[in-house]
């Protein structure tokens, strides 16, 4: 895995922008994996004002909520339209996002990596809990997992509680698994804060293990870090 240490979380966003900039004109219908969470906040705003032309681009969504739809403001759906969707060309037929509220979650799971396994996903990025889950593949997620129902870890919920007016965060979550992650042509993966630096201390010096999901990116062929110097602090 490259590291790329940038000083704070502005360089980190034009960073990340950049890159994805990069392979968007090396390759005009490039196919995203694309996260939610704090971190890529920076990333999108950077995208949207370069004003890129995603016209021919595929994007689908990491994860979401079981129990959301897009009508919901906490649904991962809403914020992607909201900070990015909403704001660039991506054509309709080539967005693909998660409904939380499918009568059958499974089902959906699995029409989803269909679509992935189709389309192919050319860079996925990533951002990284504090439990070194990526997208909700929480520690003891199998590296051969699929896009699958999963259920949410307490700190996990305890993290994300602030997006939520009454605190209840939902038991269960859909999510592109590590293997589908995997089996992206490159990875980007984000962090940002001093909150993050003992799990990118983990990701980098600590062992590759189901306890640490964000670990497996370690044996990914095109992977880069971007880490800014609070989340960096603990390296050697
Ligand atoms: C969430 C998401 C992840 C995200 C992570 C970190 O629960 N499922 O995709 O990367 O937590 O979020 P943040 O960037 O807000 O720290």
């Amino acid at each position: 895995m490259i590291i790329i240490k940038v000083k704070d979380y502005s360089e980190l966003s034009r960073k990340a922008a950049s890159l994805v900039a990069e392979e968007l004109a090396k390759k005009p219908d490039l196919a995203l994996c694309l996260p939610t969470g704090a971190t890529p906040l920076g990333m999108y705003e950077q995208l949207t004002d370069k004003n890129l032309d995603f016209s021919k681009a595929t994007m689908f969504l990491l994860d979401e909520y079981a129990g959301l739809g897009v009508d919901d403001e906490e649904s991962f759906a809403c914020y992607m339209c909201l900070n990015f969707l909403d704001l660039v060309n991506f054509r309709k037929e080539n967005v693909f996002m998660f409904n939380g509220k499918a009568a059958d979650l499974d089902k959906e799971c699995e029409d989803y990596e269909k679509k992935i396994e189709e389309k192919k996903i050319d860079l996925a990025i990533l951002g990284i809990g504090k439990n070194g889950h990526v997208g909700f593949n929480e520690p003891g997620s199998s590296f051969s997992s699929q896009t699958r129902v999963v259920s949410l870890s307490e700190q996990t919920r305890e993290s994300n509680a602030k997006y939520f007016e009454k605190g209840e965060v939902p038991s269960k979550a859909l999510t592109v698994g590590l293997k589908t992650i995997m089996g992206a042509k490159k990875i980007i993966l984000l962090a940002s804060g001093a909150e993050k630096a003992e799990v990118i201390k983990q990701l980098v010096e600590g062992e590759i293990s189901y306890q640490l999901p964000a670990s497996v990116i370690n044996t990914h062929k095109d992977a880069v870090l971007v880490v800014d110097r609070a989340a960096s602090k603990l390296l050697k």
